[in-house]
């Protein structure tokens, strides 16, 4: 089966698929498990790498925007597999993409604020950001939990008779706090962690607390691992990325087309590799849930993060140089 970027999979077996069961009896075997940085809109990515390798679950860093009910946009991943999800700062943009997550199939499998066993390894969840109305990390609290803001909502707009939905995205401390008091082995955010230089330390205190060893943040939509950072293994996944437990690429993450816009506002001439990809990329307003595609060419890129360029060089990590 050709991978969504043309990649042929008979160059790239899985490795899980790779490794006989019981060749390292003293380790113990991690679940397959696949994470997934922010869709905004597109779910080709994730669909393929459910039907093609089957994971145990997979697990959406928020900003998915669904375009569709989720029973489209994500139906051949939901045919084979467990569909997690924690909510990004976009997806309570409107009614229709806040009912799409909230009230659609996988509404139950929203990770935000709980610690969820999947696949033998407990997962903690925690959506949406950092919004200064309600706490800024580390600022004074305003609001402690969305009881205490809906006591003071006579001054605020409330949305169907509770918190405004834009505050459904919003992190509050009484969730955070009680996270806190739980233990989990692997942390999901949408935040970035401290070592992201738009992250928040408050996140690297939430792991410690609670003893992960890594944790899978979406939202910058940078395709990097930080490791060793305080003793953990932090993997930024990226625009529309997919990697395993480990890490490891699964679909390789895009370029955020704002970034793209930006380079060039700045008269900077994007790198080869970003040319290379430009045709294949689709044109979206990320910001609206109705992507727009150019030509009929597939979305993605057609190489992969860790194999040499032709002319044996390196690839190197990518680094946006503005996040949003
Ligand atoms: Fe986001
Ligand atoms: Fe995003």
């Amino acid at each position: 089966m050709a991978q969504p970027n043309g990649y042929s999979s008979r160059k790239r077996r899985y490795r899980y698929q790779q490794q006989p069961a019981g060749t390292k009896p003293a380790e113990k075997r991690l679940p397959k498990i696949f994470f997934c940085g922010d869709p905004h809109g597109q779910f080709d990515q994730i669909n393929w790498a459910a039907t093609q390798f089957k994971p145990d679950a997979v697990v959406i860093l928020g900003d998915l925007q669904p375009a569709a009910p989720i029973e489209e946009v994500l139906g051949p991943a939901l045919a084979v597999t467990q569909v997690w999800w924690i909510p990004g700062n976009h997806d309570t943009d409107t009614e229709e993409i806040y009912d799409r997550l909230w009230k659609g199939p996988i509404a139950a499998h929203n990770l935000n604020g709980r610690v969820v066993n999947i696949a033998g390894v407990s997962i903690a969840g925690l959506g949406g950001v950092f919004r200064g109305q309600i706490w800024m990390p580390d600022g004074p609290v305003n609001y402690q939990s969305p009881a205490e803001f809906l006591q003071n909502a006579s001054r605020v707009n409330t949305w169907r008779g509770g918190l405004p939905r834009r505050h459904r995205s919003s992190i509050f401390p009484s969730v955070y706090q009680a996270l806190m008091r739980q233990r989990a082995d692997i942390l999901v955010t949408h935040e970035a962690a401290g070592c992201h230089k738009k992250g928040f330390e408050a996140i690297d205190r939430l792991a410690r607390a609670m003893k992960v060893k890594r944790i899978f943040h979406g939202h910058q939509h940078e395709d990097v691992t930080f490791a060793p950072y305080k003793g953990l293994r932090v993997r930024a996944v990226g625009f529309r990325g997919v990697v395993d437990i480990e890490g490891n690429v699964i679909v390789e993450a895009q370029i955020d087309p704002r970034d793209l816009l930006v380079m060039q506002q700045a008269g900077m001439e994007p790198s080869p590799e970003v040319f290379d990809t430009i045709d294949r990329m689709p044109i979206v307003d990320i910001f609206s849930s109705h992507p727009v595609r150019r030509g009929e060419k597939g979305p993605f890129r057609d190489r992969r993060r860790d194999e040499p360029r032709k002319d044996g060089r390196p690839r190197q990590p990518r680094r946006s140089k503005d996040r949003k």
